[in-house]
């Protein structure tokens, strides 16, 4: 998969090398390029924003900076032809480049163009589960009051624009939701995880939030690890982790569990757990 983010802050991007998507762009998994929104200015302030039509507070980024940006890093054009590539921040494993990317199952080869914002649909794991399939994602940060409608009514012909948001409040910027985008992300590809069984077990996976877990030592400061655990009983541990994830869901996200109910994935145990927790 190749990753390109568009912003002013390119350092913001950072941590983008380190630990896990580190070891992805090492092992060729994952390519990241950061381009500076600031090589397709025109003027000697570099000016990105400007003020909005219609009056009101802040500064609305320029179209006539965005739109270029965007066609060159479609085409891998431009400023975007020599952008210098993330290196992961510290060497994980031997570097024998793998394979990447692939065609898109649809046949649509345009980019995703992610486009982090307030007023965006809901970022989900359903949302990273269908981009963690896709060759490539572009991210455009923007920043002050967003970025002119235009640029993305324009982008649809290259691009297949998604504006998403990561909740119910106000970042300064996309930066940040990049990260944690990317990071929902690229952890689905296969071969990035070490243990494909842990996110098979995610929170959300199966519309549920993940149960506690424990590790050594069995007792400590008095508490003990639930004895089904020790119990060496596949089937007897998996029924458990399913009733602790109903019991947290019902208490911390009670609208996960109505959802389950509605499309009748809940059976007759787990209405039991639900109706007397504990037993
Ligand atoms: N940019 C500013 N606020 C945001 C949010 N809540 N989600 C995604 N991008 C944002």
């Amino acid at each position: 998969m190749r990753l390109d983010v568009i912003t002013i802050f390119p350092e913001y991007l950072d941590p983008l090398r380190h630990a896990l998507l580190g070891r992805a762009i090492e092992r060729g998994i994952l390519d990241v390029a950061v381009h500076d929104l600031r090589s397709w200015t025109h003027d000697v302030h570099k000016a990105v924003d400007d003020t909005p039509y219609g009056g009101g507070p802040g500064m609305v980024m320029k179209p006539t900076v965005w739109g270029p940006a965007l066609d060159d890093v479609a085409a891998l054009s431009g400023p975007a032809a020599t952008v210098r590539r993330l290196e992961s921040a510290q060497p994980h494993v031997p570097s024998d480049a793998v394979d990447i990317g692939k065609a898109h199952a649809d046949g649509d080869n345009r980019p995703v163009l992610v486009v982090p914002t307030p007023a965006g649909a809901p970022f989900s794991q359903d949302t990273a589960e269908r981009w963690a399939a896709e060759e490539r994602l572009v991210f455009a940060c923007g920043r002050y009051e967003g970025i002119d409608q235009r640029v993305f009514d324009d982008a649809a012909t290259r691009y297949r624009v998604e504006e998403v948001s990561l909740g119910d409040y106000v970042l300064i910027g996309g930066e940040v939701a990049v990260l944690v985008m990317a990071e929902a992300v690229v952890r689905l590809i296969p071969g990035v995880l070490g243990n494909r069984r842990s996110h098979e077990e995610d929170s959300f996976q199966d519309g549920l939030l993940e149960g506690p877990s424990y590790t050594k030592p069995r007792i400590w400061r008095e508490r003990e690890v639930p004895e089904v655990l020790l119990s060496g009983d596949h089937a007897k541990v998996d029924r458990w982790r399913r009733d602790q994830a109903l019991v947290r869901t019902a208490a911390t996200r009670p609208e996960l569990i109505e959802a389950l109910q509605r499309e009748g994935a809940l059976d007759d145990r787990d209405r039991s757990v639900l109706d007397a927790p504990g037993e």
